[in-house]
């Protein structure tokens, strides 16, 4: 199996390495002594042009647990893109250290970066997609359900979104179904790009992918509901009111949840608002497993750090479920 230089889009990983990172995440996590000092000297240059918590905090968590460093560098010091070209950016910054990963708003800006940088790069979110959430997600809902395969996830709320993109792609390949349910329009639904191409992922790995307006026909069948903010970062502040009209029939409530298979899951990327995507009582509630999903972003990392750095451990046998 190659492997892969950067992670830029999971359109680009192909399920096998997908599986590899799932299946060494898993192994750290029931087994952290394995990563002890697999990076010692290595240093991960954090770029951020956007807001984090989670982002930030599980990069910079995972180098310090695998014996590494991690430097946060925020693009409102910077001249990124205009005094200094991205490729300048890349060039000088591969010079220093070991790997970078990027928060961006252009989706084309970290293409750019990895084509100049000697040195592996993450997307850690751009405005098109956020596949480190997603390898955190399917660690996730294998260690909540015990599988990949055969699994429905339904997507409610705003479908024209980073996560719903690497959702598609991430759960066609690894053969989870997806069902979206959005308001129609080119503003809410998926890019046709990446609904096209999970489509056909999906065929690959005998999973589907659907499309609904009706929320109730969305969740039928799922064994995990996911949700994401109405408000993603680059969206402008004097557009809140009219979304939230736009997509107020998509938030997840208890009513919604008792609509999916029984003892179906409820996923969020975090940040959440509650009493806008999501209830309250969904979001608090017992099938809640958000700060699981969160917590795996460190798990799911350190496996793909290791991975693009060349430092698999020796992995035991993993055990599904
Ligand atoms: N889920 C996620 O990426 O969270 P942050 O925006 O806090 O990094
Ligand atoms: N869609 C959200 C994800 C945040 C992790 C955003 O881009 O703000």
């Amino acid at each position: 199996m190659t492997r892969p230089r950067h992670l830029i889009t999971l359109a680009d990983w192909s399920p096998e390495n997908i599986e590899s990172v799932i299946r060494l995440a898993r192994n750290l996590k029931t087994q952290p002594s394995l990563q002890e000092n697999q990076l010692a000297g290595k240093t991960l240059l954090q770029i951020f042009e956007k807001p984090s918590l989670r982002t930030r905090l599980s990069f910079e968590a995972g180098m310090t647990r695998m014996g590494g460093h991690a430097i946060f560098y925020s693009l409102r010091d910077s001249v990124f893109g205009s005094k200094e070209s991205i490729e300048d950016t890349a060039r000088a910054s591969s010079r220093f250290v070991d790997c970078i990963m990027a928060r961006l708003f252009e989706h084309e800006n970290i293409v750019r970066l990895a084509q100049a940088a000697t040195v592996p790069v993450i997307n850690g979110l751009t405005d098109h997609s956020h596949p480190c959430q997603i390898l955190a997600d399917l660690v996730t809902v294998e260690e909540a359900l015990g599988r990949l395969r055969g699994v429905r996830l339904a997507f409610l709320g705003d479908c024209h979104n980073n996560v719903t993109h690497s959702l598609l792609t991430g759960c066609s390949k690894m053969g989870v179904s997806i069902s979206l349910g959005c308001p129609s329009g080119s503003d809410y639904e998926p890019q046709p790009e990446i609904l096209a191409a999970a489509k056909k992922w999906a065929l690959e790995s005998e999973s589907d992918v659907r499309v609904f307006q009706d929320p109730l026909q969305a969740v039928e069948g799922a064994d995990v509901i996911y949700t994401d903010t109405w408000m993603s970062y680059q969206i402008p502040e004097n557009q809140k009111n009219r979304r939230i009209e736009i997509f107020r029939p998509y938030q997840v409530t208890s009513d919604l949840m008792s609509r999916a298979n029984p003892g179906a899951i409820f996923m969020h990327c975090l940040p959440a608002q509650r009493g806008y995507e999501q209830t309250a009582e969904v979001i608090d509630g017992p099938a809640s497993i958000v700060f699981d999903q969160a917590e795996n972003r460190l798990w799911a990392q350190n496996a793909l750090l290791l991975n693009l750095l060349d430092r698999t451990p020796e992995e035991p046998i993993a055990s599904k479920g």
